[in-house]
């Protein structure tokens, strides 16, 4: 389906190695390499043994990346000086400086491409080909935020006013940002929240997910190495709630930017909210989703399979944009769930490593239980309807989870997101889609959402109605493009603005609007 070296079973070549094999090649160099990283602060950092975690492959947990040491919260605070005290020279610092080290940034992750791409495998599990999108889109978002910027901050924007009076609006940096991501886009959405907080005027605090804060670090060291003053930019590895509640009660942090959980971003808008005295800030949360696709009697089931596929399991399913509620009208639906089981017994569940493997591991062994309980409980329920063979040959080691697709009433009977390979799929009468679409919009998330039709009227209609950010229309619905498909939700599923989008930096900014009787 989207494997790649192998053969599917009609005999069919799927080799797609040739593109690959040079920067396979590359990565081959970077497989066995150690790494023991530390916080990158304003100041060197001393050696804590006691505070360092070893990091493994999730692909097979005997395999060891390497360390990383935590930041403590004596040192978030330190970090926190450092950042308020850089912050007016970085604000005053020309935008175009500002960009260029931003550009620089991309330029250097290009050339690091298998190195980052390595990582992200080692330490993400991410397949070759999803690490290739995740390496450009972080690549883009800098670019595109460096051209924004200048865009947008190099000169004040001239206002209509009476003769006699000019009028000016400038926007400038807001202060110190947290930038908190989410490990499962470890470079393109870590570097994303960062670059745009930096490169509008702020000084930031990144703080990576634990479980990929080696690659996080490797990002860090190139944007340093690109010109970012250490005290603008400085890197927080360590545990959410030590690090994060640092960050999210010190009233000298003007802004959060966050990607990751609903749940996460409750508690940290409650933090900000409960800081006695301090400005008003700034939250940028972008969060989990429940999204659903709706397929009517008239859409092309081969494409509708080819496009769920895609949506509910590639990244095995660890993307918040990923297909978790699939809704067939009866009058397809047959067609649709024969051609869906057979496309699943093709995939193969593997090491990430391998261009043949389609689905890689679940990113550790608590997101694994997690799944496997709600999977104990569908089953028991006897509600499963297709299922990818797991080979322990290749998954015996690592934190794999086969997917599935279970048949469900209704988006409502999902309690939580199940952020893994799983795929519930309702049945609906032509005369129920009214309800459908109440109770998607009814169950409060709002990222992404598909609808395959060929009657183009329907489709729009049901695009008109539904309440979220990301809409696709007979295609898969994950991979946003930056600049092309602004990307993120609202309701329980985010704050805007879009990332990605021409008006996310401005979230970042301050407006000041000057005046002058002339
Ligand atoms: P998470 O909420 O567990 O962690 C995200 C980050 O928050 C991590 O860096 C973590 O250390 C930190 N954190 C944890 N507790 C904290 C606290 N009390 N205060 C401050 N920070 C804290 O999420 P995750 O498991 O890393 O990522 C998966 C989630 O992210 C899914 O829900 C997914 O849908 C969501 N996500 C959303 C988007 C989007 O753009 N909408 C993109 C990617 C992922
Ligand atoms: N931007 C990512 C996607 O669209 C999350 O899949």
């Amino acid at each position: 389906i989207f494997g790649a070296g192998r053969k599917n079973s009609q005999g069919v070549n799927l080799n797609i190695r040739s593109q690959y094999q040079p920067l396979m090649d590359q990565m081959a160099g970077f497989m066995d390499k150690r790494h023991d990283v530390k916080p990158l602060l304003a100041v060197e950092v001393a050696d804590d043994p006691a505070n360092t975690h070893v990091v493994y492959s999730p692909y097979d947990r005997r395999q060891t990346v390497g360390s990383v040491q935590w930041t403590s919260a004596e040192q978030a605070r330190q970090a926190v000086d450092a950042a308020w005290a850089a912050f007016p020279r970085w604000e005053a610092t020309p935008v175009a400086e500002r960009a260029a080290i931003i550009r620089r940034l991309a330029d250097l992750m290009e050339t690091h491409m298998a190195e980052l791409m390595t990582l992200c495998s080692r330490e993400g599990g991410k397949l070759l080909t999803d690490g290739v999108d995740e390496i450009k889109e972080a690549v883009d978002f800098c670019r595109y935020y460096a051209m924004r910027a200048e865009e947008l901050f190099a000169e004040p924007t001239a206002l209509p006013g009476p003769t006699g009076e000019s009028n000016h609006l400038q926007l400038g940096g807001k202060g110190v940002f947290a930038a908190i991501s989410p490990w499962n886009f470890p470079v393109a959405i870590f570097c994303g929240q960062v670059v745009a907080a930096a490169v509008a005027g702020n000084t930031v605090l990144a703080k990576p997910a634990e479980q990929t804060s080696i690659v996080a670090h490797r990002v860090i060291e190139l944007l340093h190495e690109a010109g970012m003053p250490r005290d603008v930019v400085q890197l927080l590895p360590g545990d959410g709630p030590t690090v994060g509640s640092v960050l999210s009660s010190d009233p000298r942090i003007t802004g959060v930017v966050f990607t990751g959980g609903t749940d996460t971003a409750q508690i940290i808008n409650r933090a900000l909210a409960a800081r006695e005295g301090a400005p008003l800030p700034t939250l940028i949360a972008e969060t989990g989703g429940m999204n659903a696709m709706i397929v009517d009697s008239t859409a092309l089931p081969e494409q509708v399979v080819a496009d769920v596929i895609q949506s509910a399991f590639q990244s095995a399913g660890q993307r918040c944009s990923a297909l978790r509620v699939l809704y067939l009208q009866d009058d397809v639906a047959d067609r649709v769930l024969e051609i869906l089981d057979g496309a699943m017994a093709e995939l193969r569940v593997g090491d990430p490593r391998d261009l043949g493997t389609d689905v890689g591991p679940v990113i550790d062994e608590d997101a694994r239980q997690g799944l496997n309980a709600h999977i104990e409980r569908l089953k028991g329920e006897k509600r499963l309807l297709a299922e990818t063979p797991l080979d322990p040959a290749h998954t015996a080691e690592g934190t794999f989870v086969a997917p599935m697709a279970f048949q469900i009433d209704g988006i409502e009977a999902l309690e939580r997101e199940q952020f893994g390979p799983l795929l519930h799929v309702v049945r609906y009468k032509a005369n129920e889609l009214e309800r459908v679409i109440e109770s998607i919009n009814g169950r409060g998330y709002g990222l992404t959402f598909g609808v395959h039709s060929r009657n183009e009227s329907f489709a729009n209609a049901i695009a008109e109605k539904i309440r979220v950010g990301n809409v696709y229309i007979n295609r898969n619905i994950i991979g946003a493009v930056v600049g092309v498909q602004p990307f993120g939700g609202q309701g329980l599923s985010g704050t805007g603005p879009k990332a990605g989008g021409p008006h996310y930096l401005l979230r970042f900014a301050t407006e000041k609007t000057v005046t002058v009787n002339t």
